[in-house]
């Protein structure tokens, strides 16, 4: 095509090339620039992973900014957005102020905002008015629009800001349909197909015989490689044991080439220096992450600490770590010289639907993508492991081909429709009327009416029957000033923006209703039962094995019974964690669950907060540790050893360690003995 002259002189986009070090835009990125200088309106951007989506909407933001607009950039996580605004600041240079959400003054201040979109939706849920001072928002990676939790907010997020008429640029490699999604955003969309993928990645397959792992099918030549495992066990475990492989055989192809060869390696001293110059505390799980990371192979996921993830990804790019073992954390948008990615499993559990699914073709195709990026290598090669004859099919006839599947609202399910109610009342937009122009600018219901054209949703009609619903679970009420939230409604509306878990709202008044039933809690460990048999996403559900016949029988034998589901984490929680069981013994005796306690823990003690809350709220009387009893959930340890957390450097086993070796010094035993109430350091003081 004919680049107009206007384009090639723009000042702006000549600045942003040579401070990127790009010469030549490629075809279809003048075609996107010219198609956003072109109109106001909204864009929809599908190409190819990989084919420089980023550069054209950089320029927009530049040129909002030179004409004294504002600017959201919205990306998935909190990764990407210190990259973009490195990225941003790097190439706009002192043109634009560019901020993070959270930053001091961004939101006075910065021509640009940048955050993910959970941070944007929540800041802009409560300060509505603060979205008339921008003209854009850019959204990056708009495929999250697919995950039913994340896709839910980035909908809210989008929503608002057309009801503000905020002309929106969203990009993706991988999301349909492009003309549905279009229509909502009130815009246009460009498609570009597989030619705009500069950088080709060959597909093939990797056929896994009976007990064989893909550990087993790593080649030296394949590095650097990113392997994406359905599971964050599955991505420590196999690194754990690619490291143990590479120590162990002496004559495999590895040894040979890397052990002689480039020793571009860290040690264990300097990572964990690393690790702690970045503040994180060193426990038994950064040494041996540390101990891998020393062979060169790594492992990420949304359990490893923020400031390690950056760390393994900078070691990552410069050749400290070949082998990098992910989960979708590292799926979207990451740019990287991976030569080589390998699926390691295409079927992961769905909890909800309770059995194993295919992986979602559009999530596929962004692991893949991660390969082969443009200005870091010359091509790519994707590795998808299957364990049949069927997963081969589906592989070929399905991921192959590309056959990316349509994207729905969340908002269909009757709890996401009722949570983005008490999230508008929360936020003031309280009346029938702001509530119904809120609906009417969901993707829900553009979607919606043109999936059943001949019958119009009458959204009315079902706002109606949602907000009544939550008048009968106790989260609002009706006035003549529009709808309020209760007492009850205003903590649980706190509670829920606080946390990553999905808990519905039909537990968490089934919760309340319990506790207001009793007059009295007698002791932290019942809160914590009751707790869990209404909430959920907090069970460890049992595994078949060894752990769960210890559990069973422990119940057979106190109370003539099975458990119940909840009392599996109940059990492991109460009688386990929080006495300082080490947490992989915890994972070895009660099977693939165990590893979750960590952060079950962490958000069970949220929830005993949310519980006491409630049970001040009803009047009713709770135990007096109730208070420590939380800590000791949250950190997993005794009541004895909670003070120590305050000793810098000290993990959950270390203190445990600590507090058993004080145990055996004869002066402090006496001490403790003759001080039961005390905590050691008391004793010692
Ligand atoms: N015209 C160009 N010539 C050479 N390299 C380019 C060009 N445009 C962009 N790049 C580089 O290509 C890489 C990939 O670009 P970018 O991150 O924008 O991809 P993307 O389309 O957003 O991919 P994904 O969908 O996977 O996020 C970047 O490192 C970028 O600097
Ligand atoms: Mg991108």
């Amino acid at each position: 095509m004919v680049v107009s002259d206007t384009l090639v002189m723009d000042p702006l986009l000549r600045m942003i090339l040579s401070k990127a070090g790009i010469e030549n835009l490629l075809p279809h990125q003048k075609e996107i620039i010219e198609k956003l200088e072109e109109n106001g309106r909204s864009l929809l951007i599908s190409a190819p992973t990989s084919s420089g989506k980023t550069l054209p909407v950089i320029w927009l933001a530049g040129r909002y900014v030179k004409e004294g607009r504002r600017v959201i950039y919205a990306v998935p996580s909190v990764a990407l957005v210190n990259e973009k605004v490195n990225e941003l600041q790097e190439l706009l240079d002192d043109l634009a102020i560019v901020k993070k959400v959270g930053e001091e003054d961004a939101w006075k201040e910065a021509n640009i905002v940048c955050g993910t979109f959970d941070q944007l939706y929540l800041y802009f849920l409560k300060n509505i008015d603060a979205l008339r001072n921008f003209s854009l928002m850019i959204l990056d990676d708009f495929h999250v629009l697919y995950h039913k939790k994340r896709g839910f907010t980035i909908e809210k997020l989008v929503t608002l800001a057309l009801m503000n008429n905020i002309r929106i640029v969203a990009m993706s490699a991988t999301i349909e349909p492009l003309d549905g999604i279009a229509k909502w955003i009130g815009g246009d969309y460009l498609r570009y197909g597989k030619d705009a993928r500069i950088v080709p990645l060959s597909y093939r397959v990797l056929e896994l015989e009976k007990g064989e792992d893909v550990v087993d099918k790593i080649r030296e030549d394949m590095k650097p490689c990113i392997i994406f495992c359905s599971t964050k066990q599955f991505a420590e475990s196999r690194a754990q044991k690619l490291a143990e492989k590479l120590k162990s055989t002496s004559l495999s192809l590895f040894e040979k080439q890397i052990g002689k060869k480039e020793k571009r390696r860290l040690n264990v001293q300097e990572i964990l220096g690393e690790f702690d110059r970045k503040g994180v505390e060193i426990t038994e799980y950064e040494e041996e992450l540390a101990e891998c990371i020393a062979k060169g192979v790594a492992w990420h996921h949304s359990d490893v600490d923020r400031r390690i993830r950056e760390l393994i990804e900078k070691w990552y790019n410069d050749g400290y770590i070949d082998f990098l073992f992910a989960t979708t954390t590292l799926a979207y948008g990451f740019n990287s010289p991976t030569r080589t990615v390998i699926i390691a499993d295409i079927m992961r559990w769905d909890p909800d639907a309770k059995r194993m699914e295919y992986i979602p073709v559009h999530e596929w195709l962004q692991m893949v993508g991660r390969a082969g990026r443009l200005g870091f290598s010359e091509g790519g090669v994707v590795y998808t492991c299957v364990r049949s004859k069927e997963q081969r099919n589906v592989v070929e006839s399905r991921y192959h081909a590309e056959r990316i599947e349509e994207c729905e609202s969340s908002i269909i399910e009757d709890d996401f429709f009722r949570k983005a109610i008490l999230e508008l009342i929360y936020a003031g937009m309280n009346t029938d009327e702001e509530i119904k122009k809120f609906f009417l600018n969901t993707y829900y219901y553009t979607r919606g009416k043109s999936k059943i054209r001949w019958i119009s949703p009458d959204i009315e009609k079902e706002i109606e029957s949602h907000v009544r619903a939550l008048y009968e679970l106790g989260f609002i009420y009706p006035t003549h000033a529009g709808y309020k939230l209760t007492d009850f409604g205003k903590i649980t509306a706190e509670f829920l923006q606080k946390t990553y878990r999905w808990y519905e709202l039909s537990e968490l008044s089934r919760l309340r209703e319990d506790i207001k039933s009793r007059d009295e809690i007698k002791s932290s460990s019942e809160a914590i039962v009751i707790t869990l048999r209404h909430l959920k996403p907090l069970w460890l559900e049992p595994s078949e094995g060894e752990g769960k016949n210890k559990i069973d029988d422990y119940f057979k034998q106190k109370f003539g019974r099975l458990p119940e589901y909840y009392e599996y984490t109940a059990y492991i929680v109460l009688r386990e964690w929080i006495r300082g069981r080490r947490i992989e013994d915890i994972e070895k005796d009660y099977g693939r669950w165990a590893i979750y306690v960590r952060s079950i823990a962490e958000d069970l003690s949220e929830a005993l907060n949310l519980f006491k809350a409630i049970a001040e709220l009803e009047k009713v009387k709770f135990p007096e540790d109730f208070d420590l009893a939380v800590e000791m959930v949250r950190y997993g340890l005794s009541s004895y050893e909670i003070p120590l957390i305050k000793v810098k450097g000290f993990g959950r086993v270390r203190i445990h360690n600590l507090y058993v070796k004080m145990r055996e010094v004869p002066i402090i035993a006496d001490r403790l003995k003759q001080n039961v109430d005390k905590t050691i350091i008391d004793t010692l003081v």
